[in-house]
């Protein structure tokens, strides 16, 4: 059979590498007139050709440019496989259908790997039910027993799999009133020691945010219900679904015998809905044991898409700084029939401070925290105009009649690039149903602000004590203030055109079928800098939840597609890293 003309031509452009390429014509003379690796490129493409496969001369001729011509003898068995073996069609799909350049190298089959995750369905929404009906928030000292044993549980689950794994102490936590309280161990772990292969660190936490079935939940936060496509549960999405599923992919992958092209370290904390606190000095000591030595990756799975549909990669997060502000100056509790109008009120002070924190569209007052935020470059703009997303979806998802901006591309930059202050709560104010005639004696409000590039947290702690201290003195209370400035962390972002964020590009291509949009985050991961200042490597975050999982939240959920495809995500990526 004759190869037509053009593809002569797509051969004289391979011909770099031999000077048959651009006179063969039949797979006769391939076999007579070339020998060695160039006669398997020649077959190759032959038998693409030949079979159909390559329908589209442009996509063969891209194809045939940028890759066969430059397939060593492993590439080339692997192609070979791909195209003569049996689960081709999927993997040839993603090859010639992407407009992107196809990775380097043929990725092994993970046809069998997607089923089989499809297949344990079930048994995947079990073990979360397992975790998270271990009620591990960390904000409640009282509750630290069941954030040990969320580690511990979780440590049982990631040596079933193979891995070794410790437990490091991180000390102990001292609480306002000056008690103590043990923090909960970290995980820490490895899976392969190959020394030819790379390292990537996973990091997760396994603590929740605190949660309540009267705070408005529609089902028990600790008891995962499975209704409307969705599993309802506190820490589902934050951060025990896509902790588990790293576990899950791996031992999906183990199953399948496949060899992971990458040692796992693993990293999962605690205490992260607290502010991570003993993590950063944990790190400090492993690193100066050389613990951190080989990690070149570093992946984190705990961000959300931008929207329901399309995942994203995210390269940037907020860093955040906490107050709380403590009025008091009464023994206790009062009548406020009876003691009204004769003392200073701590609840009345408290709110003359806070209400002048920021302006009812959420400008901050406080001078000095405007001037450290970096100036938008042109960059910027264009990358913030290029991304998807409905401002009319946005604002009605959140339930609001109006936002205080309605423009794309100034709303998402309040969100990512901006920093921004929220109230959070008032600890010892009276928030029961119906009246208590009372005066609280001590209130401590709480707030924080989220803090962006070139921001520096103690010059914003500065600047908060200074303009608290200075409306207080102008308020001439008889009460006293404390103003206690929280564990914080700084905000981080990444360049996108990176190695590891196309490796992750290529994984969800692989599992969603699209490029992922790249986002920053208006959130914090408080280590996360960390893992890139000790590292001296590129972190990179990997969403598997959707928009809507409602973290923090009354009724917070993972959807369920999100949580199953999520570990496809999550192997492929495992496997995308060693290429
Ligand atoms: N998973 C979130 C962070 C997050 C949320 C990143 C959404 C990207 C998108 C994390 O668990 C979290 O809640 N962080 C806290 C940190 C704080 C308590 C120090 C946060 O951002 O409020
Ligand atoms: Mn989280
Ligand atoms: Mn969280």
């Amino acid at each position: 059979m004759l190869i037509k003309p053009v593809c002569t031509r797509f051969f004289a452009a391979i011909a770099g590498t031999s000077r048959y390429f651009s006179v063969v014509r039949s797979m006769s003379q391939v076999n007579s007139e070339i020998s060695g690796i160039d006669k398997t490129r020649a077959r190759l493409l032959y038998q693409s050709k030949k079979r159909g496969i390559l329908e589209n001369d442009i996509i063969l001729g891209g194809f045939a440019e940028e890759n066969l011509a430059q397939m060593n003898e492993q590439q080339l068995k692997s192609y070979d496989e791909l195209i003569n073996g049996e689960h081709m069609e999927w993997d040839l799909y993603y090859y010639l259908s992407g407009k992107k350049t196809p990775p380097k190298e043929i990725m092994v089959d993970l046809n069998g790997v997607y089923e089989t995750i499809d297949k344990e369905r079930d048994e995947w929404i079990r073990i979360l039910k397992e975790s998270v009906a271990i009620e591990s928030v960390s904000a409640d000292p009282a509750r630290r027993g069941e954030v040990r044993r969320m580690v511990e549980w979780t440590m049982s689950y990631l040596l079933q799999q193979g891995a070794e794994c410790w437990l490091e102490e991180l000390g102990q936590q001292t609480l306002h009133d000056g008690t103590k309280v043990p923090l909960p161990p970290c995980l820490l772990g490895e899976l392969g020691k190959d020394k030819n292969k790379k390292t990537v660190l996973l990091y997760g936490h396994l603590d929740v945010q605190p949660a309540r079935k009267e705070d408005g939940w529609n089902t028990e936060p600790f008891e995962v219900v499975e209704s409307d496509g969705k599993l309802w549960g506190r820490g589902t999405s934050d951060d025990k679904g896509p902790v588990l599923s790293w576990i899950h992919a791996i031992k999906v992958l183990n199953q399948h015998k496949i060899e992971i092209p990458v040692n796992i370290k693993f990293c999962f904390e605690a205490m992260e809905e607290s502010g991570s606190e003993g993590l950063k000095e944990l790190l400090e000591r492993k690193k100066a044991d050389g613990w951190l030595d080989d990690v070149e990756y570093t992946c984190i799975s705990d961000s959300y898409w931008l929207g329901t549909e399309k995942p994203c990669l995210s390269y940037g997060l907020r860093g955040i700084c906490s107050f709380h502000v403590e009025v008091g100056g009464l023994q206790q509790d009062l009548h406020s029939g009876v003691y009204g109008g004769s003392v200073y009120e701590p609840l009345n002070d408290l709110f003359y401070l806070m209400s002048q924190l920021m302006d009812v569209n959420g400008k901050i007052l406080i001078p000095g925290i405007m001037d450290q935020v970096a100036n938008v470059t042109d960059l910027e703009k264009d990358a913030y105009q290029k991304i998807d997303f409905d401002v009319k979806e946005y604002r009605e998802s959140v339930g609001a009649a109006k936002l205080p901006e309605e423009q794309k591309e100034p709303l998402l930059m309040n969100r990512w690039r901006y920093p921004s202050l929220s109230v959070h709560g008032v600890e010892g104010a009276f928030s029961d149903p119906g009246d208590k005639t009372v005066i609280p004696a001590k209130v401590i409000g709480k707030f924080s602000i989220r803090v962006v590039p070139d921001m520096q947290p103690e010059k914003i702690n500065e600047c908060v004590a200074k303009y608290l201290n200075d409306l207080w003195a102008k308020r001439g209370s008889g009460n006293t203030l404390k103003v206690h400035v929280q564990q914080g962390s700084v905000p981080w972002v990444h360049p996108i055109d990176h190695p590891h964020f196309q490796a992750a590009s290529r994984a969800v291509k692989r599992v969603y079928g699209v490029d992922p949009d790249f986002i920053r985050e208006g959130c914090s991961i408080p280590i996360t800098l960390t893992f890139q200042e000790l590292t001296g490597h590129s972190v990179i975050l990997l969403p598997t939840n959707a928009s809507d999982a409602m973290a923090h939240s009354q009724n917070e959920k993972m959807r369920t597609n999100c949580y199953i495809d999520g570990i496809k995500l999550l192997a492929t990526y495992l496997m995308e890293l060693g290429y």
